[in-house]
This record gives structure tokens, C-alpha cells and sequence, in this order.
């Protein structure tokens, strides 16, 4: 069987339909579960939580955990090795920023969902030539946003993307009005302030107006 034969990873039932992802950057497990019981309170159960700090993957395992409404993925994973500790520790889909071959096989290696980064034609038929579908356009306003995305649909009908990166509520409405646009994510829901201030009620207003736009 060759690559481009391989079986088309699938998502798992509980991120169909998901719009928006909160990246997270997290490093107080403390932290971790208030904040993500406030975004789960406001609408949002479908979480990345970036492996970028030295206790983020405490932070995931905790929300994992302890937060039973959350679908907690482990985000920012830029080595091999990364991926099964991601699994073992309750990711329920997994993200990077790029996309190697070393990466990608240890992606399949896991089994669970994973949405590659890519910013480029190219870089994008590379992701499908390994077997994914669903890919991070990162970072995406950095790269073009809505325009460069909308210029891939005609090129690449088989590929769903999540932009991140540089995204705040004012993108959300054109964005997610693309027809290769599945989910955005973005930090513009967890501001650093109100989550060292324990601002959780804030942060649930933010994760509900946010819902509220993307079912617009
Ligand atoms: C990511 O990893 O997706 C980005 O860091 C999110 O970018 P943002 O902070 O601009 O939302």
C-alpha cells in the first residue's frame, strides 16, 4: 500500500461539528481546570492545550481529568516522542504546527486525530500525501487569513482547514463562512491577565459570545 493508499485518519465523532478550539497556553495545573470549566460553562468543549511551557502537559492532564465535558487536545507538538506521552496522558486529538515525516508517523502511530500545520500548497498535498485531511493553517493571519484560504478551495477540495494563529472574534464570522473552514482556534478567548487573576466568569462571557458568532 502506498502513502497517498493509507485509510484517511477520521475525527473523532466529537469534534464533528466543532467551530471554535480556545488555545490554550497554560502552565498552572491549578489554573487549568477553573479556566476550562469556564469555557466549557460558555459553549466550548473542545480544547487545545499547547505543550509550551514546563508544566502544560500537567495542565492537559488535569483539564483531561478532571473536566469531564472537555475533549482536550495536546497542541504545539514538535517532536516524535511527544506524541505517544500526548496520548498517554488523555489527548483526545492532537495538533502541531508543522508537519515532517517523522511527525506524521507518529501521529498514525497514536491512532487519534491529528490536524497537521501547513501554510502552503505545497505543504498542504505533502499532509495529504501522508493520509490527513484536516489540517492547521498556521499562522493564518500572518499568512494571507480568509483571502488564502478561500484561494486553496478550488485546489484542494479534500481538505478542511483550522486556522490559527493572529485570529480574534472580529475574524470569526468570514472565516468560518468558508466552505473549507471546519473550526478556527485562537488564544483571543483566555487573556493572559484574566487567567493569572482567576477571571473565570470573564472568560465564560468570552467563550460565550464566541459560540454565539459562530452559530450566527
Ligand atoms: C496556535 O498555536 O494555534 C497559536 O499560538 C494561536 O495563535 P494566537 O495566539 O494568535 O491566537
Amino acid at each position: 500500500m502506498s502513502i497517498v493508499d493509507r485509510p484517511l485518519p477520521i475525527l473523532e465523532p466529537a469534534l464533528k461539528g466543532v467551530r471554535i478550539i480556545p488555545v490554550l497556553v497554560l502552565d498552572d495545573p491549578e489554573r487549568a481546570v477553573p479556566l476550562a470549566q469556564a469555557l466549557v460553562a460558555g459553549g466550548l468543549n473542545v480544547l487545545e492545550v499547547t505543550l509550551r511551557t514546563p508544566r502544560a502537559l500537567a495542565c492537559a492532564e488535569a483539564i483531561a481529568a478532571k473536566v469531564p465535558g472537555a475533549i482536550v487536545g495536546f497542541g504545539t507538538l514538535t517532536r516524535p516522542s511527544q506524541f505517544a506521552q500526548a496520548r498517554d496522558a488523555g489527548a483526545r486529538f492532537l495538533v502541531s504546527p508543522g508537519l515532517t515525516d517523522q511527525l506524521a508517523q507518529a501521529a498514525r502511530d497514536t491512532g487519534l486525530p491529528y490536524l497537521p500545520g501547513i501554510v502552503t500548497v505545497t505543504e498542504a498535498i505533502i499532509a495529504m500525501e501522508h493520509g490527513f485531511r484536516e489540517l492547521k493553517f498556521f499562522p493564518a493571519m500572518l499568512n494571507g487569513g480568509a483571502p488564502a484560504l478561500q484561494g486553496m478551495a478550488p485546489l484542494l477540495p479534500e481538505i478542511r482547514f483550522c486556522p490559527t494563529g493572529g485570529i480574534r472574534a472580529g475574524h470569526v464570522k468570514e472565516i468560518l463562512a468558508l466552505p473549507n473552514v471546519f473550526a478556527l482556534g485562537g488564544t483571543w478567548l483566555t487573556p493572559a491577565d484574566a487567567v493569572r487573576e482567576g477571571r473565570w466568569s470573564e472568560i465564560e462571557t468570552l467563550a460565550r459570545e464566541a459560540t454565539t458568532l459562530a452559530a450566527a
